[in-house]
């Protein structure tokens, strides 16, 4: 069978499944959605942001690109983080990466890709940033690994650089920010540590001034 046409008949086995547990299951949905958490992931497939962390619909609102970035001129970025900042109201922001990705292996080579070469060097930003430590760093694995987890790190960090996150933080004391890391070997999510609210302290240069209404 044509995969296509397997993913359809999936579907419908789903909805089945669905529906046999709970007959309402998808008049609920429809009626809206408020989901606590807006999950900033990368797009690799073995990185599904629902079903690692048993998020049914309606929990999660997502977003993904190649090693899960937060780029401050990607409109898509800023309009989901806005409406889920604003509209959704989330409780929490989470950026997920994880080990073996490819987006933060390109990065650390210097092989030319394409087109694509402009979104990873905002990821070699990030090396050079920490490049004291990742040089310092000689079998090559850990060497990703670390970086993996600072690219994570600097993402909650540019989340919180967002006019978005800090007027949120001074009206509504949310959300909180988190930066995870996955480990496609085993499937086990680690906290990095690194959350933001209201109460971090941001470097002087990126803080705004409240808006004078
Ligand atoms: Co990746």
């Amino acid at each position: 069978m044509e995969l296509y046409k397997k993913l359809l008949d999936n579907n419908r086995a789903w909805v089945d499944t669905r529906l046999a547990e709970d007959p309402n299951f998808f008049k609920k949905l429809a009626d809206g959605q408020k989901p606590p958490v807006l999950w900033i992931g990368c797009a690799d497939s073995r990185v599904p942001a629902n079903e690692i962390i048993g998020a049914p619909p309606g929990e999660v609102f997502v977003h993904r690109n190649i090693a899960n970035m937060v780029v401050h001129t990607d409109m898509n970025m800023l309009s989901v983080l806005d409406y889920a900042v604003n509209v959704l109201e989330v409780q929490h922001v989470i950026v997920c990466g994880h080990y073996g990705c490819g987006g933060v292996r390109a990065a650390m080579s210097n092989q030319q890709f394409g087109l694509i070469d402009n979104w990873i060097r905002h990821i070699k930003d990030v090396y050079r940033l920490h490049q004291h430590e990742l040089d310092g760093i000689s079998d090559l694995s850990k060497r990703e690994n670390r970086f993996i987890e600072l690219n994570v790190i600097e993402q909650v960090y540019d989340l919180s650089k967002t006019s978005i996150i800090q007027n949120s933080w001074k009206k509504k004391k949310a959300p909180y920010i988190h930066g995870w890391v996955y480990d496609i070997k085993n499937g086990i999510i680690q906290d990095l540590k690194v959350s933001l609210n209201e109460n971090s302290d941001l470097p002087k240069v990126y803080q705004f001034d409240t808006i004078v209404p």
